[in-house]
């Protein structure tokens, strides 16, 4: 569900027209739509309606501070896994006790930064970071809560890239090795093992491998509790998928109703860091087509945004729908939709049905809100997009489009080098 629709053969978001947008703010352009933000929040969030919990979206699906400051204001918290994720959560505004921190490589700045802040939960993933953890704690005197990450070798069946909770994945531990690296810090002055963690995959179809890991966590909970470990936090992390396509993923409100099931009773508070459902289908990537080239084989649309704007079908081969701003009712031809950068595998479509356009059209490239512009980069010195965040009839400048200065400002050239010493 999301607000992007046509009206009198005309794409809009909400509003305004697609059209006006990349008038005033120029192509490629990512256009985010607030109505559709604030829906999708809403109804996940309401799926737990019955149980303590506590939504903390995961920031690195798209970290556009406007965004992260209207999910603010929903109430979200944040799952954040570098230290420049932490710093915008907390510019914008999130609570440093909805914050939730995840990742396998965390620096000791940053592990500094998280326990001065005192954030809800420091997600540990290896016996290493947790001896780090501790010495860090102590030296500050403060008093920090730690959850393990746990693996509990469940497939997940997506993507192999995006796949974390399996045995041979580099995430969290083995359910037995985090059990004794609790009883460790069990009386710990400064350590207090609260919470216990998974995040087992992305952009997943099914509920079962949630709720698989759901009751490994359970179980695990339950034991510590016997151990005299308090446990409050159960965070089950994100993944839950959307339709790209024809994928027919569970509706967040049974995902919801099956997870309170479980959980009725229990005495936990549930913490969930969805991404992609949350921001991916309230996002486009708007691009112009630049030339059409007509070649024995095949049509190609070489358009002005580029795997380096939106890398996924690039990286994962991933599908994204491609509709025309304008539909004219033209006939469908096949044709494959490509970017300028020189890779063969700079595409955003290949052998796709498409109503016929000519140079100078513009397509939206559907469902690009959730690691679209979070994964973009300067590949070939392009300079990344504008973002725009529309709400009814307005529409908000959320990121400048770089410029070339910005492609420059921190390189240097040695003055050795311009003296031709070097
Ligand atoms: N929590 C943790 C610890 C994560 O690693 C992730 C995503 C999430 C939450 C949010 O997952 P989501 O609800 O968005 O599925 N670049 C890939 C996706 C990588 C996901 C990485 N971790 C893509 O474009 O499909």
């Amino acid at each position: 569900m999301h607000f992007f629709t046509y009206k009198q053969n005309e794409l809009y978001c909400e509003d305004v027209p697609l059209k006006d947008i990349s008038e005033r703010f120029g192509t490629p352009v990512y256009v985010y739509s607030a109505k559709t933000l604030k829906r999708h929040y809403a109804v996940f969030d309401s799926s737990f309606g019955e149980i303590p919990h506590l939504v903390c979206y995961s920031v690195k699906a798209n970290s556009n501070l406007a965004i992260l400051s209207l999910l603010k204001t929903f109430g979200s918290g944040a799952d954040v896994v570098s230290g420049g994720e932490l710093q915008k959560a907390l510019k914008a505004g999130i609570s440093p006790k909805k914050i939730v921190f995840s990742g396998v490589g965390k620096t000791d700045e940053e592990i500094e930064r998280a326990v001065k802040k005192k954030i809800l939960l420091i997600n540990v993933e290896s016996e290493s970071e947790l001896n780090r953890l501790r010495e860090i704690a102590h030296r500050s005197k403060k008093q920090t809560n730690v959850s393990i990450r746990v693996n509990p070798d469940i497939d997940p069946k997506t993507h192999p890239y995006i796949t974390t909770g399996l045995r041979k994945n580099k995430f969290g531990l083995a359910i037995s090795d985090a059990e004794r690296l609790y009883l460790t810090i069990k009386d710990d002055k400064y350590l207090k093992p609260v919470g216990v963690s998974s995040h087992i995959g992305s952009q997943i179809l099914e509920i079962s491998p949630f709720l698989e890991a759901l009751v490994s966590l359970m179980n695990l909970g339950e034991r510590l509790r016997n151990s005299g470990v308090d446990i409050k936090y159960l965070d089950i992390g994100g993944g839950l998928g959307i339709p790209y396509k024809d994928e027919i993923p569970p509706h967040p409100e049974e995902y919801g109703r099956e997870i309170q099931a479980l959980l009725k009773g229990k005495d936990y508070t549930l913490i969930l860091e969805p991404g992609r459902v949350i921001v991916g289908n309230s996002g486009v990537l708007l691009t112009r087509i630049i030339y059409v080239k007509r070649t024995k084989d095949k049509t190609f649309y070489i358009v002005d945004a580029a795997m380096n704007d939106l890398l996924r079908p690039a990286f994962y081969n991933a599908h994204h729908e491609i509709l025309p701003v304008s539909s004219k009712g033209s006939e469908q031809i096949k044709v494959d939709v490509v970017g300028p950068i020189c890779e063969s595998s700079d595409f955003f479509a290949k052998d796709r049905l498409i109503p016929n356009q000519n140079e100078g059209d513009l397509l939206a490239i559907m469902s690009a809100g959730a690691y679209g512009f979070s994964m973009s980069s300067n590949y070939n010195e392009r300079r990344r997009p504008a973002e725009v965040l529309v709400s009814g009839k307005d529409a908000y400048l959320i990121r400048k489009r770089e410029t070339f200065r910005d492609l420059v400002k921190n390189e240097i050239v040695p003055g050795v080098l311009k003296e031709g010493i070097l």
